[in-house]
């Protein structure tokens, strides 16, 4: 049976799961390692150990990521503040999207789907791999390709910041990453980042 069959079997079974969502703790916006000092650690990591991230630190990163640091505007800039990206946490218990402004993780597809997000082995390693979906409504792939990386590099610093490993990653079937996440025909994934403790 081919992989995709298999993720999408898996996929259509955990619609009759029973949602599991995970309410984050307030984002801490304060400490860290200061800029030039994080600038100074950031790099890629292509080794991890299987140890999970605490509810605490998924905040803190995905607030870094995306999240609200004004009324209505976020920690990355968009091109006519478009706002087009949906970021997936793809955790060993499941698939959420990131809802910002309640901080929480809504669960969409219960189980482990961190396969579909990569060809290489630290994948189903590392405890997370975020997967920047663009809403194809609000602009167009080309036009949103240009934004994601600023979302990209705000977790490269946290990660930085926080002693963590994490790698951005353009290396993916994207067929087999929609499947997976079950995403609509407007969701497009533009880039995916893994990120996890150092081996
Ligand atoms: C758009 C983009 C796509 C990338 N895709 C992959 C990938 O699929 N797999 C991977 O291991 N690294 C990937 N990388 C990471 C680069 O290989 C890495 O940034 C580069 O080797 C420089 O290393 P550094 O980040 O430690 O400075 C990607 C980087 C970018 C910016």
């Amino acid at each position: 049976m081919n992989k995709v069959l298999v993720f999408t079997i898996m996929a259509s079974f955990c619609i009759f799961c029973t949602a599991q969502d995970i309410t984050l703790p307030q984002p801490q916006k304060t400490g860290g390692k200061p800029l030039m000092e994080a600038l100074s650690h950031r790099q890629t990591t292509r080794e991890y150990s299987d140890r999970e991230l605490d509810n605490q630190t998924l905040s803190d990163l995905l607030w870094a990521a995306y999240g609200f640091n004004r009324e209505d505007k976020r920690t990355a800039p968009s091109a006519n503040d478009k706002q087009e990206f949906i970021l997936y946490a793809v955790l060993k218990s499941g698939v959420y999207v990131y809802d910002a402004k309640e901080n929480t993780l809504i669960q969409k597809v219960k189980g482990d789907f961190r396969a579909a997000t990569g060809k290489q082995d630290f994948v189903t390693v590392a405890p997370l791999n975020l997967v920047y979906v663009a809403d194809l409504t609000k602009n167009d792939a080309g036009g949103a390709s240009a934004n994601v990386g600023f979302i990209s590099q705000n977790v490269y610093l946290y990660c930085a910041s926080a002693g963590l490993g994490t790698v951005v990653r353009g290396w993916y079937d994207k067929e087999e990453v929609k499947t997976a996440l079950q995403l609509s025909a407007t969701e497009e994934p533009v880039l995916i980042q893994t990120v996890g403790y150092k081996k």
